[in-house]
């Protein structure tokens, strides 16, 4: 089991989850998988825009039907969602592991119904509220990749 850390944040808007998310983006530099947690409308596709768009990207969609969709930017990323997966098998079949090793980043949401897919390290984001509430979020840092985003973030 490799160290963690973690943050607590608080974001009272979706304009502040986007900052997050813009904030967490900005700091990636080569492959990075960030592994979200919520409940429906938790927030983590808003997360997602704003990582996305750090990247020099614009087009990030929800709700989808598709488990992954690919986007170019500064850095490639792959957005996963694992709501109707029912079976890390449905992962593996559409070629899970190349993306694991790829160079880009992975954000994947609902990480909740996927745990044994997950890789050793990651940033895994828990947003808990939804609707007009703000949310709270725990960031959690597996492997000391990921503590420079955490501290970076902490000063914000
Ligand atoms: N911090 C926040 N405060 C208030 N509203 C927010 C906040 N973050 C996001 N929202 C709003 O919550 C709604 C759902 O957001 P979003 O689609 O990002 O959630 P999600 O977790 O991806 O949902 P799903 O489970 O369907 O994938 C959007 O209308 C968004 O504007
Ligand atoms: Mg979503």
């Amino acid at each position: 089991m490799s160290e963690t850390k973690s943050l607590e944040l608080n974001a009272l808007s979706e304009a502040d989850m986007y900052e997050v998310g813009r904030s967490i983006g900005n700091l990636l530099d080569g492959h990075a998988f960030i592994a979200m947690f919520g409940d429906l409308g938790a927030g983590k596709t808003t997360l997602t825009k704003g990582i996305a768009e750090a990247l020099g990207i614009h087009d990030i969609l929800s709700p989808t039907f598709t488990i992954v969709r690919h986007h170019e930017g500064r850095l490639a990323l792959d957005h996963f969602d694992a709501y109707r997966i029912e079976s890390v098998d449905e992962l593996y079949a559409i070629g899970f592991d190349d993306y694991l090793s790829g160079d880009g980043v992975i954000v994947m949401e609902w990480c909740e119904n996927v745990p044994d897919a997950l890789p050793q390290e990651r940033l895994e984001v828990h947003i808990e509220g939804s609707g007009g509430e703000p949310r709270n979020m725990e960031l959690v840092a597996f492997g000391s990749k990921y503590f420079k985003i955490l501290e970076v973030l902490s000063k914000c």
